[in-house]
């Protein structure tokens, strides 16, 4: 089994029959996603992204990252949100946090454009001095304001350096098929780009362009992730049956738990690799599902680490939250403990074991601890780490957000409320066309 959810940490929270009597709503969702008639239905391309992809354009990927591995020590992603959490996560995770400090055979990758941050930029102009770089922007509408500023940048920096004819060599574009500013400027400019799919919506996009590119740069193998991936579309697509579907299993929980006043969920991971996982995690969640005065709140944690921080309120604070467990059932990288003749840290009781095993003993303990305290927990586990059971649970999470929105009654695939910043920053910045809010907001922040 590429992935399983274990529901036995649940069973002191979960009433068997309320969970079953969950299956009529479950059904109903999945059927209006598979069959495209619920909100948002425009915007269902990722549901098979990972069988029916534009293979020629996967070859032009392949090509791409060659190329690119070849030409530059560093290559900078510019993208915010979905156009850049999803290949940084599976970066992370799959090769490492440290990922720049190890590449050996393949560039340091850097992801810009993520904020709107003067020393980011700064500090990753200055790891560019004397190296050779490519870039990838990323941008489906191609207007959003931090990848733009990042991308003038960038292209600036390129264009100086290698005249525009050579900065052409090294610009990479992922953007809509057509529309937009940046497809019409990179048609212009001659940069080869690739497409966001009109109907993936950008936290949506991993297993498209957006992803692909910077993850196949980094040496991950980009086949085995689209077969994880087509494999659980297989899986979760075929039936709604909770007791056979563990994706659905894991909507019916949420949403039981969230209408038991449990609105918050907790997304935990043992390893540090999966830092960037969480945050894909939180964006697909987050801007799916927070939505007409609802939704869970999608959090994270590393444990152990965040057990020294956030413990203390999982294990004693108010009782809101649920957590989701996600584990590797076997870890390749092993270290076992040293003996040590004096043994003053008393810790000889350990000598020869695996840290892995000691880090599933605390994940085990500490599921039980948090269990008594109040705190349910699902536990999802695979039994390895490897392109393919990641595009396996990658999928898995994307599909159970695309249900579970429809059950909780939003739509799950726009995000209207990531506008109320930008007209608000527009506006004081003195953007043509946004006078009249412009002196209304400073007059309320004086
Ligand atoms: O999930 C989404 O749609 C968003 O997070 C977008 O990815 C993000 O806002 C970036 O948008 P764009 O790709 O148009 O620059």
């Amino acid at each position: 089994m590429s992935l399983v959810l274990n529901d036995r940490y649940m069973k002191p929270f979960v009433d068997e029959q309320a969970l079953l009597g969950m299956q009529e709503e479950i059904s109903k969702a999945h059927k209006m996603l598979m069959e495209g008639t619920g909100e948002g239905s425009d915007f269902l391309g990722w549901i098979n992204l990972p069988k029916n992809y534009d293979k020629e354009e996967f070859a032009r990927i392949k090509a791409a990252s060659a190329k690119i591995q070849k030409s530059c020590d560093v290559f900078i992603v510019i993208g915010i949100g979905g156009s850049y959490l999803g290949s940084r996560a599976v970066i992370e995770f799959l090769k490492s946090q440290n990922y720049n400090s190890l590449a050996k055979d393949t560039p340091e990758i850097y992801f810009s454009g993520c904020n709107i941050s003067a020393q980011a930029l700064n500090e990753l102009l200055a790891i560019c001095e004397g190296k050779d770089i490519c870039i990838n922007v990323i941008s489906k509408s191609g207007t959003t304001t931090e990848p733009a500023v990042a991308f003038r940048i960038f292209r600036a920096l390129l264009e100086k350096k290698y005249g525009k004819e050579g900065a052409r060599e090294r610009i990479f574009v992922t953007t809509d098929r057509a529309r937009g500013t940046l497809k019409a400027f990179s048609d212009e400019a001659g940069y080869e780009t690739f497409v966001v799919p009109d109907d993936v919506g950008g936290r949506f996009s991993v297993l498209s362009a957006v992803g692909l590119l910077p993850i196949a740069v980094s040496g991950i193998d980009i086949d085995a992730l689209m077969k994880g991936a087509a494999d659980a579309s297989e899986a979760y697509t075929a039936t709604s049956d909770i007791e056979k579907n563990d994706c659905m299993k894991y909507v019916a929980l949420r949403n039981l738990m969230y209408r038991e006043g449990k609105a918050m969920e907790i997304l935990v991971n043992y390893e540090s690799y999966a830092t960037m996982f969480n945050e894909w995690w939180k964006q697909l969640y987050g801007e799916s599902e927070g939505k007409d005065g609802k939704g869970l709140f999608p959090a994270s944690v590393i444990f152990s680490t965040d057990l020294h921080s956030l413990g203390q309120f999982i294990q004693e604070g108010s009782r809101s939250m649920f957590e989701t467990v996600v584990s590797v059932v076997n870890e390749e990288s092993k270290l076992p403990v040293p003996f040590d003749e004096a043994n003053v840290d008393g810790l000889n009781f350990l000598a020869g074991v695996d840290l892995n095993d000691v880090n599933k003993m605390a994940m085990k303990g500490t599921i039980l601890a948090h269990i008594d305290g109040g705190t349910p927990n699902i536990l999802i586990e695979i039994p390895e780490k490897n392109a393919y059971t990641l595009g396996y649970l990658l999928y898995f999470f994307e599909f159970a957000c695309g249900v579970s929105g429809y059950v909780l009654g939003v739509n799950p695939f726009n995000q209207p409320g990531v506008e109320a910043y930008k007209k608000n920053m527009f506006a004081l910045l003195g953007k043509p066309g946004y006078e009249a809010q412009k002196a209304e907001l400073e007059a309320r922040l004086k």
